[in-house]
């Protein structure tokens, strides 16, 4: 398959049509939680800008595709929207049920063209890699319940999906713009650098996330060293975006990345150091933490 030709934009739309799934967020199956449970649920600071930033994402994106003249790639940007906007009522529904404190947050609309919309694509596969590896090792390390993370298990499919049909679009109107080629890397880590930045994101806009505010949840995450972090999250993405069809363009920075940071720390003698915590400090306002699940 030829990148850029209507045979590749048929193939990233229609994969992205036939695996979207129906469902409202109230439907899924969310497991009654214990204390212990309920307790470290509600510990974690990051719903209120999970859900500010999946709301925006909804707008953003459902905006991003009035734009669009391919009445094909139209229709399934729109189909995004609509799943970005499911992602923010499913983070809502999940606050009220589960009673987690998450006052709302207001985070400015961010602004609405293709330029943008790449930065903010290139940012979700950011997240979305971060996401699988804390999926992952909330799942080893029985930090919540297997019924529960598979719920968000569903979410992070669609984010899956999301970088996938993104990748391929943006390599779809490289490649028409005659643009294609090795440069198209150099660009895309561009593009990540802004989206890390906040250009799109108006992350700069978020108060500071507090610190984890639980004693018994920080003990279980302080033992989580970078490498856990990196291969869980590497192994992960592999399985997710195996489930996508095998022609289409998958992304490869972050996982380079994690890879690359893998065997730089195996080749550092042991230190101390190296094996710190790696959630022990606060993340950044609006960093990928808050956005895994965007
Ligand atoms: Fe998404
Ligand atoms: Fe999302």
């Amino acid at each position: 398959m030829q990148v850029g030709t209507l045979a590749h934009r048929d193939l990233f739309c229609r994969t992205f049509e036939e695996t979207h799934v129906t469902f409202e967020p109230e439907q899924l199956p969310w497991p009654e939680l214990d204390e212990v449970n309920l307790r470290r649920l509600r510990a974690f600071p990051f719903w209120r800008y999970a859900r500010s930033i999946e709301q925006r994402a909804g707008r953003m994106v459902s905006a991003f595709a009035l734009t669009i003249e391919d009445p094909v790639i139209r229709a399934t940007v729109a189909l995004q929207g609509t799943e970005e906007t499911r992602h923010g009522r499913l983070m809502e529904h999940a606050i009220e049920r589960y009673g987690i404190d998450a006052p709302p947050l207001t985070i400015a609309d961010a602004p609405v063209s293709p330029e943008e919309f790449a930065v903010f694509g290139f940012g979700e596969c950011t997240d979305s890699f971060v996401g699988f590896g804390a999926i992952a090792l909330a799942r080893q390390k029985g930090i919540l319940p297997a019924a529960l993370l598979d719920v968000f298990d569903g979410v992070m499919f669609e984010e899956a999906r999301h970088i996938v049909f993104f990748i391929n679009w943006w390599r779809y109107e490289e490649a028409r713009a005659g643009r294609d080629g090795f440069g198209a890397h150099f660009k895309a880590l561009g593009y990540h650098a802004r989206a890390a930045l906040g250009t799109i994101t108006g992350a700069t806009d978020l108060p500071p996330m507090p610190a984890l505010d639980d004693p018994e949840l920080a003990e279980i995450v302080k033992g989580v060293t970078p490498v856990m972090f990196l291969q869980a999250a590497l192994a992960e993405n592999r399985r997710m975006l195996a489930k996508l069809h095998p022609d289409l363009i998958k992304p490869v920075i972050m996982p380079t990345i994690a890879t690359a940071l893998l065997v730089g720390i195996r080749m550092l003698p042991p230190r101390k150091d190296v094996m710190k915590p790696l959630l022990a400090a606060p993340p950044a306002p609006g960093g990928s933490a808050a956005r895994s699940a965007a």
